[in-house]
């Protein structure tokens, strides 16, 4: 595997061209990660945009070394403030997560244990990276569970998951993911399983905490329309690649990618039609099968703009300004 990437001093987190293939048995490999490279800025918010399988939580688990057994690190590298996270011992890893970066995941139902307190599963992520006295621990507990919107924070402190709504088992899963203040916070469809206002309630939390704390945020999502009003920067991930990066404003207002052309008038159609409360849906035809080699572009079979080059020849990345990158032929002068 290639050593660590140079890493810029501001940079807070860096993958760099890194892939992955699970290797479930019985079945085809599947290559869930490929030359993916992303860098993070401290105090930054950026979203990862991309349909079902394209990559996202697995960006995310490979992140923090959360892979499953069947997933294997194929090359590239992750830095996180200068560290080779791969190459750290198992200890280190440990220490780094929930100090450093945190996850929070789709579904707190799954992440929270159903019979310990949610006060005390907050109070155990400091009691692990904090030296602090027992007391002092739980007043902290109940400042962060005030932080994230509670106004009775003791009688939180004491409920149980099951005792608690949707949208307060996602404040609880950030009080736990915030307490120790960590520099990055990756959030996997946190909002994806709540209703709209709830969402914009969530989303809203998570941007107070960053503006407040410096706290870079990475928002997974599938659906642009929930990072339109929260991040700086959105990557676009395809078959495991990131397709396409700008800031937000290029990305719904001069997308370069045919991929991300579709995803974006698709979520204008969705806002036009708002009043419906339909969730945001998928474009049309399926998506890539990763099992396969592809030569070329992995979009090209269900790309409208494809051209012969497209599935003859590597694809490499294109800048055509600084802040704005892409994928694509189209761009390939
Ligand atoms: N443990 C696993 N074993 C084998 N294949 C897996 C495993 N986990 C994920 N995959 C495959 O890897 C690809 C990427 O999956 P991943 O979960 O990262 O996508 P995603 O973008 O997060 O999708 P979703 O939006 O549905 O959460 C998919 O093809 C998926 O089927
Ligand atoms: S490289 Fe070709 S097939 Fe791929 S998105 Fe661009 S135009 Fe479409
Ligand atoms: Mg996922």
């Amino acid at each position: 595997m290639e050593g660590p990437a140079e890493i810029p001093v501001e940079t807070l987190a860096l993958v760099h061209s890194l892939s992955v293939t699970y290797l479930a048995d019985g079945d085809q490999p599947v290559r869930a990660l490929d030359q993916a490279t992303l860098e993070i800025r401290s105090g930054e918010l950026v979203g990862i945009l991309g349909e079902s399988g394209s990559g996202k939580s697995t960006l995310a688990a490979a992140w923090l070394r959360l892979l499953p057994a069947d997933a294997r690190y194929d090359s590239g590298s992750i830095r996180f403030r200068g560290r080779d996270v791969l190459a750290l011992p198992d200890s280190e890893m440990r220490r780094m997560r929930g100090a450093e970066i945190a996850l929070i995941s789709q579904d707190p139902a799954l992440s929270l244990n159903p019979v310990i307190s949610v006060g005390d599963q907050i109070a155990e992520v400091l009691r692990a990276h904090v030296r602090m006295t027992r007391r002092d621990r739980r007043t902290r507990v109940e400042e962060l569970l005030t932080e994230v919107g509670f106004d009775q924070p003791r009688k939180i402190y004491h409920a149980y998951p099951h005792q608690l709504s949707g949208g307060q088992r996602q404040r609880v899963a950030i009080a736990q993911a915030v307490a120790c203040r960590p520099a990055l916070v990756i959030a996997d469809e946190p909002t994806s399983k709540l209703d709209a206002s709830l969402q914009a309630e969530i989303l809203s939390l998570m941007r107070d905490i960053s503006h407040r704390h410096h706290t870079a945020f990475v928002l997974i999502s599938h659906d642009p329309t929930v990072l339109a009003g929260f991040v700086d920067r959105i990557a676009v991930m395809y078959a495991g690649r990131i397709v396409e990066e700008g800031s937000t404003q290029d990305i719904f207002r001069r997308p370069l990618h045919p991929y991300t052309q579709a995803l974006v008038r698709l979520s204008a159609r969705y806002l036009a039609n708002a009043g419906a409360r339909t969730r945001f849906g998928a474009i049309e035809s399926e998506p890539s099968d990763l099992s396969l080699p592809a030569a070329g572009c992995p979009f090209a079979p269900r790309c409208p703009e494809r051209m012969q080059v497209c599935t003859e020849r590597n694809l490499q990345e294109t800048i055509p300004q600084p802040s704005h990158r892409v994928s694509c032929f189209k761009y390939d002068h």
